[in-house]
């Protein structure tokens, strides 16, 4: 591999920067030893410093004056990119918020790997936005340009569930069977389809062997939405209605951006307070309106989607979970279930099975012709996900990668092949 190349996964919510190691892709620690750094910013109004990953969502929870930013890369290919943020005196646009986050990210991966990186293989998920391929070509020029803004020289994409099957095809026992890779992150879920085994994986050119790439953008982050919109949503006035002949619903548009963690911080204006102001005075519950009008005020809206996510990951291992949401004067237990939550999903699950349908038709494969199902990314460990892909590939053995690790170590055996 030529020096000072590495494979990046800019991932929804979290990023991995690897570098071959002794003939291994190894990924290098980022933050705390760990691999992962959450794709998070946060901008402190009082010291005037720029916060990534871990460190951010500390500032952020302990109540630190300024901006959080997460979910960078769903803004990708949208018309946000074109807008710019409000960080106290000064604004910032989109494409610089993430350049900022992925130079950081080189930086501290090049004093960490004592060289500097210029050759990059960089993933992409099989649509950064569906159903227009326009804005999905813009996303990843968008992505391109950035990333060659923050020094690197050689730039090449690769989808993320490719990537996923080089790691996949590292690990497994070489058998000549079908795998289907399935990589369902933040963002989006992502699939693909290779034949594995016979010394395949050593072969420069693996067209022949990749059947079908897909992919939707539904991910976990839906799930904090979906999650968010049942169970704290209500807490705050959504599908109430205002008083007056009319009864007109309180617009539920902003509890939708409340609970799009990309979407938050468009809420903290002075405008929209103004306008929940004047809605407290005219709503059937004023009561609900005034905690949604504190979370604006104290810049809660990170935090709640943040309950929102944590009582999801604990219903990977538990039947139920309760949480008390700090929201104004009162503390507000909630309890979820996790039956219940399989319900709430389904339509979810339904998207991702007709996804995974879609897949298997562009293959030109049935569910049977699959042997093995390599399940990857945050997502994949949610129990019901893992249910659902069960059931819809019943003879298949299910493999279980590094979770969040796979896409990130594909991608430098990528580089590794790609800059020899
Ligand atoms: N134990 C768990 N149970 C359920 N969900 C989890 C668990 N751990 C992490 N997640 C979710 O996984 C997602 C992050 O996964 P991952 O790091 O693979 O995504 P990503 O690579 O950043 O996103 P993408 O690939 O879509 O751009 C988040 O939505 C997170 O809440
Ligand atoms: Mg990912």
């Amino acid at each position: 591999m030529k020096h000072g190349a590495c494979g990046l996964d800019f991932g929804t919510s979290n990023s991995t920067l690897g570098i071959m190691k002794d003939g291994k892709p190894s990924l290098v620690s980022l933050e705390d030893d760990q691999p992962t750094l959450p794709s998070a910013i946060f901008y402190n109004y009082d010291d005037e410093k720029t916060y990534f990953g871990r460190d951010a969502l500390a500032e952020y929870i302990g109540g630190a004056e300024g901006r959080l930013m997460r979910s960078l890369k769903s803004v990708l290919g949208t018309t946000l990119m074109n807008e710019t943020t409000q960080l106290k005196k000064r604004r910032i646009a989109f494409p610089d918020i993430i350049r900022e986050f992925v130079a950081h990210l080189k930086k501290t991966a090049e004093a960490k790997a004592g060289t500097p990186l210029t050759h990059v293989v960089v993933g992409r998920p099989a649509h950064f936005v569906d159903d227009d391929p326009e804005a999905d070509a813009q996303a990843q020029s968008q992505l391109e340009e950035i990333i060659r803004k923050t020094g690197f020289t050689d730039i090449e994409f690769q989808f993320e569930p490719i990537a996923a099957a080089f790691e996949y095809e590292m690990t497994a026992e070489p058998r000549n069977e079908l795998a289907l890779i399935v990589d369902i992150g933040g963002g989006t879920a992502d699939f693909s389809i290779i034949r594995t085994g016979s010394g395949r994986a050593n072969h420069p050119d693996r067209s022949d062997d990749i059947l079908a790439t897909y992919g939707v953008h539904v991910g976990g982050t839906d799930i904090d939405r979906i999650l968010a919109l049942d169970k704290i949503m209500p807490l705050l006035g959504y599908l109430t209605r205002l008083k007056g002949k009319q009864r007109l619903p309180v617009p539920s548009w902003i509890y939708s951006d409340l609970a799009t963690w990309h979407r938050i911080n468009l809420l903290y204006s002075h405008t929209l307070r103004t306008q929940v102001a004047q809605m407290i005075l005219e709503a059937e519950k004023p009561d609900l309106l005034k905690r949604l009008a504190n979370v604006l005020q104290h810049k809660k809206g990170h935090y709640l989607l943040g309950c929102a996510e944590a009582m999801k990951v604990a219903l990977s291992d538990h039947e139920t979970t309760t949480m008390d949401l700090d929201i104004g004067a009162d503390g507000f237990p909630i309890e979820i279930a996790r039956i219940d939550f399989a319900t709430m999903l389904t339509p979810w699950l339904d998207a991702i099975s007709s996804a995974m349908t879609k897949t298997l038709a562009l293959g030109g494969v049935e569910a049977e012709d699959i042997h093995a199902v390599f399940l990857t990314g945050g997502t994949s460990l949610s129990l019901p996900v893992r249910q659902r892909v069960q059931q819809m590939f019943a003879g298949a053995r299910m493999v279980t990668g590094d979770s969040l690790g796979s896409v990130g170590l594909g991608l430098t055996l990528a580089a590794a092949r790609r800059f020899q």
